[in-house]
């Protein structure tokens, strides 16, 4: 069995891998990863030298190279987690959105077709649904949720997600599309909420909380996603969409405040800055579906998660320290000004 993981050097994409190479051990994982300002290959280091693995430097938008990597592996499975993920970004400089995540997709799906695939499953995510409104805490995203996006980012992936369904119908590709909620955990890039306020508060920063923090996610640790992701690509149905979720709502605010709590920092480090436009609500998925066909359910607390996730960081100072000492702190610059 060889699998094709797409942005792998990636927050998730590099726990999939992990995720894999152990849950499966005669399995080939193939890592194609172009490895973007959020790709970094120092989160591998730990299964390069492994021998069921390979790690191969690539855009997916690279029809050549791609398909050439598909002549060479003879893929039975593609997992694609590559694409510019990060809404703010989305908002700055919309176009790299549409080139990776849309026609990246469609480059896979086409060396798919041309060479053959028992698998092509397309890791989306709960944005495409849009948002819910605070008051109404008893409406949550079910698979028959209308798509209704709201950032570039998200409208992107809901594209990609068109693309992916019209694929299967059109040419019978034999796909799957997930979509999750909210990841959190290690090698979590430091510009998302969590690993920022982690390392800005162990830095003694200001912790640049948006509007009011009111904002409402549902909070997965990336472990749980992995293992659901694995479920589906064996026992899922082709042609279908999976939701997954952590039934873990929690306020963007509520959330630094723990972090604070745990890393025993005050809470005046909290600062308030402008709102991200077009800012979503609430997002809340129904996971029945995938509970009810494939027996999956979170299996990590977020209270253990959350204490997991700052001891990851605690112990692995090194890593987010290069991160933000490089280019992204260019980008953080552009974000928040001179906040210290
Ligand atoms: P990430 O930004 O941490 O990683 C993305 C990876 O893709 C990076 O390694 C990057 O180098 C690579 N990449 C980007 N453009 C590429 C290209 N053109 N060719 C090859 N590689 C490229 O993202 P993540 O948080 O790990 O998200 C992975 C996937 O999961 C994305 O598709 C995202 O939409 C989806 N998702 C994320 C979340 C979340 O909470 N992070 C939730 C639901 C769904
Ligand atoms: P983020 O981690 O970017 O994920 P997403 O926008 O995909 O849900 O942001 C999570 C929430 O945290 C979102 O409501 C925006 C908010 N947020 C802040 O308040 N401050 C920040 O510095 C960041 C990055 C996010």
């Amino acid at each position: 069995m060889t699998i094709i993981v797409t942005g792998g050097a990636g927050f998730i994409g590099s726990n999939f891998i992990f995720h894999m190479l152990e849950a499966h051990p005669g399995y080939r994982i193939v890592c194609i990863d172009k490895l973007t300002y959020a790709g970094n290959l120092s989160t591998l280091a730990r299964v390069m030298c492994d021998t069921n693995f390979r790690f191969v430097r690539a855009d997916i938008c690279d029809r050549k190279a791609i398909y050439k990597l598909f002549e060479e592996e003879h893929p039975n499975i593609v997992v694609n987690f590559a694409a510019e993920s990060h809404v703010d970004r989305s908002i700055e400089n919309p176009e790299v959105f549409l080139q990776t995540n849309i026609l990246g997709t469609q480059v896979l799906m086409d060396a798919c077709r041309k060479y053959g695939i028992d698998r092509y499953h397309q890791v989306s995510t709960d944005e495409v649904y849009g948002d819910l409104p605070l008051d109404r805490p008893d409406l949550m995203f079910t698979e028959e949720t209308p798509i209704h996006t709201s950032s570039p980012y998200s409208a992107s992936k809901a594209a990609a997600d068109l693309l992916v369904l019209a694929y299967h119908r059109t040419f019978g590709l034999p796909i799957t599309i997930s979509r999750c909620s909210n990841n959190y955990g290690p090698y979590h890039f430091p510009e998302k909420l969590i690993p920022l306020m982690i390392a800005n508060a162990l830095n003694d920063k200001k912790l640049p909380v948006y509007g009011e923090g009111l904002n409402v996610r549902d909070w997965l640790y990336v472990a749980d996603h992995c293992k659901a992701i694995d479920l589906i690509i064996h026992k899922g149905k082709v042609g279908e969409i999976y939701n997954i979720g952590g039934h873990n709502e929690m306020r963007n605010i509520d959330i630094v405040k723990l972090i604070c709590k745990n890393l025993d920092k005050p809470e005046s480090l909290i600062t308030y800055v402008t709102d991200r436009k077009g800012h979503d609500m609430r997002y809340a998925i129904d996971p029945t579906k995938i509970h009810d066909e494939l027996g999956w359910l979170p299996e990590t607390k977020f209270a253990d998660g959350i204490k997991l996730t700052i001891d990851w960081y605690l112990d692995n100072r090194d890593w987010w320290e290069t991160i933000i000492s490089g280019e992204y702190r260019n980008y953080y610059e552009r974000m928040y000004g001179e906040l210290q």
